[in-house]
């Protein structure tokens, strides 16, 4: 059949500052879509499991220092590193849930105080997710959540400005989603849009790029 033979996936981005409940929802979106019968995996950004998701990981972790625009770099290099593996998967009609991708990137770095455009430029040319899934809730919200790990950004007047960051990156393609609603509605809300993203991309909407 031809339109199953041409229809690709969807590239689904999800959200948030740290605790918003983007890796349990990705998780449950994951499984909910598998069992529907949908061709989906899912992705996350830093891909910790490559020579420079290690050099991230250990940034973040506190056990290496690097400049702010260094590290800045390495974040895109690692998405740009799976740049044609993410194009095949979508061409061969596999749905990618991502969890994180550019605009986190973007909004971390920018929140240093770094320009805004210069950290827009080195993802020019990545993929542009379809839909981006943004789970909303305020700073003190996520902090009350606990489980910040410790890790590098994990602080609340840190996290402030990386919500001020995210307000200016958004555009058509997000949905804000109210993350401080009970879980079983966030995950509801989430399903119902990302079905509608699959459709639309297997009736031919074609693959764009950022930015
Ligand atoms: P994680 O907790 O989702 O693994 O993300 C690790 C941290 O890295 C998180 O605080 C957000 C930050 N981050 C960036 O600063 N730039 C990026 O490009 C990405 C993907 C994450």
């Amino acid at each position: 059949n031809d339109r199953e033979n041409c229809s690709r996936g969807a590239l689904i981005v999800v959200e948030g500052l740290d605790r918003s409940g983007k890796t349990s929802q990705s998780c449950k979106l994951l499984s909910y879509l598998d069992g529907q019968g949908y061709s989906v995996e899912s992705w996350r950004f830093p891909d910790r499991s490559t020579c420079v998701g290690e050099m991230i990981s250990s940034y973040l972790t506190n056990k290496s220092q690097l400049d702010d625009r260094t590290i800045h770099l390495l974040f895109s290099a690692n998405r740009w590193e799976k740049r044609s593996l993410m194009e095949s998967k979508l061409k061969k009609g596999i749905t990618l849930i991502v969890d994180r991708y550019s605009y986190s990137g973007v909004a971390f770095s920018s929140a240093k105080g770094l320009d805004i455009e210069w950290c827009k430029a080195p993802e020019i040319g990545l993929l542009a997710p379809d839909l981006v899934l943004y789970l909303d809730i305020p700073s003190e919200k996520a902090a009350e959540r606990g489980g910040y790990g410790g890790e590098r950004y994990e602080q609340l007047e840190f996290q402030k400005e990386v919500a001020k960051r995210y307000q200016i990156l958004q555009d058509t393609s997000w949905k804000i989603i109210d993350a401080c609603l009970p879980i079983e509605d966030v995950e509801k809300q989430m399903k119902e849009l990302v079905v509608d993203s699959i459709v639309t991309c297997q009736k031919g909407k074609p693959l764009s790029q950022l930015w």
